[in-house]
């Protein structure tokens, strides 16, 4: 297993000009020895194109890319001993189970033994024990995808493991079950891995650490609370959690916290309060798991309108806007417990916008 350290840029285009030139905006970023990542962002951040510089399936346009030190940006993947899955099997269809298990080793000289036990390992803890001696052919998808992950785990010698959507063509149930076990198969064999997926559930149980990245930028990395508790960008905000953190214009006024015409004054930190008001105005971010209804007039608190409550079975889904002058200032989400199911269209609930959860956005960037 191998630290990876990355000071690169990529762009497809020879003469890329502009940031949108490029699929990856210089990043600098180093991936552990034998920890658990995940490459975490919506369709055509940049994913894909970053663990394919890793792998050396692409060279980057600029940078380097060092393994334990070594620089390895012009070598190739098998110069680099990297194993990959991909979205889709690649298997051989012609071999059973167990001798597309065995191929990586027996490919590289493995004495038989060893093989033999290591396979019987890598089967055992992907259930596919019962189908060693069965052509690959004959199976299903799924049981495909699962020869796949098992000849990207059967290796011991490899300086990391990728993985791109690996779990694309499993079946729900089976997803997790996986997602469970290369979690298992990290912890015992303490593996390089590296994780790419847009599904914030898969990264945030698969990874110690996630990469969460916007338009080839990594906009924060850091384990799930972390993304949870202070996104460091109101992207991550957005993307991390169901429904997103909710976002409030504010500004700062004769010492006080301006929302839609309401003054509030929160206990700030002097850092906060200083950055607010300097800034002038900012966004104020809060998650629905953190709003309560409050009392009418409380002064932490901001009245919406309610637009619905809805019975989502372990919670109930607020929505509300915010008024101000007759118009609509902002929409807030709240996730209540059984104290809103009197809320009707149109009543007005209080929520507690300012508590200790709260994050203070200033240009995007979270506010220290
Ligand atoms: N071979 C290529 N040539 C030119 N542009 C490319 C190429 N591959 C990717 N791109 C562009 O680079 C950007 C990043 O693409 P990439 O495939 O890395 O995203 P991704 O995060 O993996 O997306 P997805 O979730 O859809 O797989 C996109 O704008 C994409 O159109
Ligand atoms: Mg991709």
């Amino acid at each position: 297993m191998a630290r990876i350290d990355l000071d690169l840029a990529h762009s497809y285009v020879p003469h890329p000009r502009t940031d949108d030139d490029y699929a990856l905006l210089p990043l600098r970023f180093t991936f552990e020895d034998g920890g658990a990542y995940a490459l975490l962002g919506p369709s055509g951040c940049g994913k894909t194109t970053l663990l394919n510089c890793i792998s050396g399936l692409l060279r980057p346009s600029h940078g380097t890319i060092a393994f334990d030190g070594r620089d390895v940006t012009g070598a190739t993947p098998q110069a680099r001993n990297i194993a990959q899955v991909f979205q889709f099997p690649v298997i051989y269809d012609t071999m059973t189970v167990g001798e597309n298990l065995a191929f990586p080793l027996r490919n590289r000289g493995v004495p038989e033994a060893q093989v033999r036990e290591r396979v019987g390992r890598v089967a055992e803890m992907l259930d596919l024990s019962s189908t060693l001696g069965r052509r690959a052919s004959g199976l299903a998808a799924d049981a495909k995808q699962k020869i796949s992950l098992g000849r990207g785990l059967v290796r011991q010698d490899v300086s990391a493991i990728l993985f791109d959507e690996p779990l694309t063509v499993i079946d729900p149930q089976l997803k997790w079950q996986l997602r469970r076990k290369l979690k298992e198969i990290h912890h015992e064999f303490r593996l390089t891995l590296i994780y790419v997926t847009h599904d914030q559930t898969e990264a945030l149980t698969f990874a110690d650490q996630v990469v969460v990245m916007s338009r080839g930028k990594a906009v924060q990395v850091g384990p799930a609370d972390a993304l949870f508790e202070r996104p460091a960008h109101t992207f991550v905000g957005h993307f991390i959690g169901s429904p997103g953190m909710n976002f409030l214009s504010g500004q700062w006024r004769d010492g006080a916290i301006d929302v839609a015409g309401r003054r509030y004054m929160p206990p700030l930190s002097p850092s906060v309060e200083a950055a607010l008001r300097a800034a002038g105005s900012f966004r104020i971010g809060v998650r629905p798991e953190y709003l309560q209804l409050a009392p009418e007039r409380d002064t932490q608190a901001v009245p919406v309108q309610v637009q619905r409550a809805q019975d989502i079975g372990t919670y109930w889904l607020l929505t509300g806007t915010v008024q101000e002058a007759g118009a609509q200032a902002g929409t807030l989400r709240a996730r209540l417990g059984a104290e809103a199911a009197g809320l009707r269209a149109g009543d007005t609930a209080w929520l507690s916008v300012f508590n200790r959860h709260t994050c203070y956005y200033v240009n995007e960037e979270l506010v220290p």
